[in-house]
């Protein structure tokens, strides 16, 4: 059972560094990203700083829109590695970054053993999609070829299982009559800028209980 009983900035702060030092892992766009940022410059997500944002992809959109508004911000590239060798490059820089808790946003890979044992119940991810139902790739095309009448996006903590951890929390959103995968991921993506930031700022706090795979807030 993991327990997240203090909180941030409290006299039973579990950061007693002070700001919880976040590693961003993304592999595209970074929209998430910015969000996040945006919400952590604006003091709508306190308590946590950006240490570094991380890509296996050298040229992802994301880490130029992470070095224009100066932060660390670090290309690892993954073709032709091995994952293990892959994942123990992005674990060092994350220690050499003294990183508390990583934060995936639209990272395309899935995280070896070794480096989830490095961060327990510390990576969080975001789905577009109300899992169970349509892990993987092109969760929203899924969604619409199954012919759900309702999807939408969840953040989960990460385990071994391609978006198969501990769901943290979730929102809906309506297919409409003759959506598109386009029009659809669209809408979701809105709905996990809502989100994110307000699942990160839940776990940041501590105040939860995973039991088996029960999140329970406190
Ligand atoms: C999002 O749809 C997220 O749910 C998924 O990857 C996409 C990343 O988008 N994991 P962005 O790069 O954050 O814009």
């Amino acid at each position: 059972m993991a327990t997240g009983t203090q909180r941030v900035g409290s006299k039973e702060d579990p950061h007693p560094r002070g700001r919880v030092r976040l590693g961003i892992l993304l592999s595209g766009r970074g929209s998430n990203f910015i969000n996040i940022a945006e919400h952590i410059e604006r003091g709508e997500l306190r308590g946590c700083e950006i240490a570094l944002v991380l890509s296996n992809v050298p040229d992802a959109p994301g880490l130029t829109a992470a070095r224009e508004r100066g932060l660390q911000a670090v290309a690892q590239p993954s073709r032709g590695v091995s994952r293990e060798e892959h994942d123990r490059a992005m674990l060092a820089h994350l220690q050499e970054h003294r990183v508390d808790y990583v934060i995936l946003a639209g990272y395309m890979r899935v995280l070896t053993p070794a480096f989830l044992q490095a961060f327990p119940q510390r990576v969080l991810n975001i789905h577009p999609s109300l899992l169970p139902s349509f892990p993987g790739l092109d969760a929203q095309r899924q969604a619409l070829e199954y012919g759900v009448k309702v999807a939408g996006c969840t953040v989960h903590f990460v385990n071994d299982a391609v978006d198969g951890g501990v769901i943290v929390m979730q929102r809906l959103v309506r297919v409409r009559e003759n959506d598109t995968a386009e029009r659809l991921s669209a809408r979701i993506l809105a709905q996990e800028h809502r989100l994110y930031p307000e699942a990160i700022a839940r776990v940041l706090s501590g105040k939860y209980e995973a039991r088996g795979r029960q999140y329970i807030p406190r």
